[in-house]
């Protein structure tokens, strides 16, 4: 399957059978890291990356997968490039396609992506807007079939704030026959646009798509369970209000005793605000760690797919 020159804004934009092809890439790199370091695919080929929101696992893993596959990747700060003073995206897009191969983004308003990706004549790829977090959703859905075997027809329970990385999830999972239940207090629950594009998905794989306020009701029988913190970045003003609302919405082990016994804790980090007690954090239950690897072997196979070919 031939992704070259391909952007990556949403999962929206792949077919599940393009997130298959990248999944297995992702397995493949990951399995045969050392080739790849050898045949170095990338080679001569630079990727820019802009952060205007902090970064652990985007930006290392970014960073590292293009020195495996051969490339240069060059951090841009928004605080040190002329983007965080005012100059435009539309410029920024215009000038950086004329001397880099590629562009991954974390941006504030997820627009600012889409507008890169109009300006730019290189790949974009979205490392993380406020609607979105596709990167992250190819690290979860290769975690969960390592565990599990197998993604169609298993249920994922999502609880607390139904943000981009819940966004993400429901496409994802619709996308590939996964049901995913999404409990969040009221008034925090994803966008509708998101959840009716997820149902007309899963009307097609067979999925289903459920949204509640109930806890209880999003972890019944679930084979994996997953949080993210309650206040992503940018919501920080927001913080108290936030943490008094989603009390109820802690991943506890009471709660988790409602899942499958031998259900998959994810978390795609950092772990910032107790949306899950320690003890389900640290269980053996909790692949958070595997998740977080799996960064670096999913964001090699989109790269060597979107700039090597
Ligand atoms: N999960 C994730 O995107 O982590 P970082 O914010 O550390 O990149
Ligand atoms: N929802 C979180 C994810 C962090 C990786 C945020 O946007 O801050």
């Amino acid at each position: 399957m031939d992704l070259k020159g391909r952007s990556l804004l949403s999962l929206e934009d792949f077919t599940a059978a393009e997130i298959r092809f990248l999944l297995d890439e992702s397995k493949r790199l990951k399995a045969d890291f050392k080739a790849y370091k050898r045949t170095k695919p990338l080679s001569g080929l630079t990727l820019g990356m802009i952060f205007q929101k902090r970064s652990t696992r985007t930006r290392v893993s970014t960073e590292v997968a293009m020195y495996n596959l051969g490339g240069h990747a060059v951090f841009l700060s928004s605080a040190d490039i002329q983007l965080g003073a005012g100059e435009t995206i539309k410029d920024t897009a215009r000038v950086l396609t004329r001397m880099v191969d590629g562009v991954l983004a974390r941006v504030f308003s997820h627009n600012d992506v889409v507008e890169l990706e109009k300006y730019a004549s290189v790949p974009i790829i979205n490392a993380l807007s406020d609607k979105y977090h596709p990167l992250q959703i190819l690290a979860d859905l290769l975690t969960i079939e390592e565990h599990k075997g197998k993604l169609e027809g298993l249920k994922l329970a999502w609880v607390g704030d139904g943000n981009n990385v819940c966004n993400s999830l429901l496409i994802g999972c619709a996308k590939m026959g996964m049901d995913m239940s999404v409990a969040t207090p009221k008034g925090y629950e994803p966008p509708t646009d998101v959840v009716e594009l997820a149902i007309d998905y899963a009307e097609e794989t067979g999925a289903k798509i459920e949204i509640t306020n109930d806890a209880v009701t999003a972890v019944t029988n679930a084979d994996v369970v997953v949080t993210d913190t309650f206040v992503s970045m940018g919501e920080e003003k927001e913080a108290a209000a936030k943490l008094k609302e989603f009390e109820n919405y802690v991943v506890t082990e009471e709660l988790v005793a409602n899942a499958k016994s031998d259900y998959l804790f994810m978390h795609c980090l950092p772990y910032k605000h107790k949306e899950a007690t320690e003890e389900v954090f640290e269980s053996g239950n909790s692949v958070v760690f595997d998740e977080a690897e799996n960064r670096l072997h999913t964001v090699m196979a989109v790269l060597n797919c979107f700039m090597g070919g």
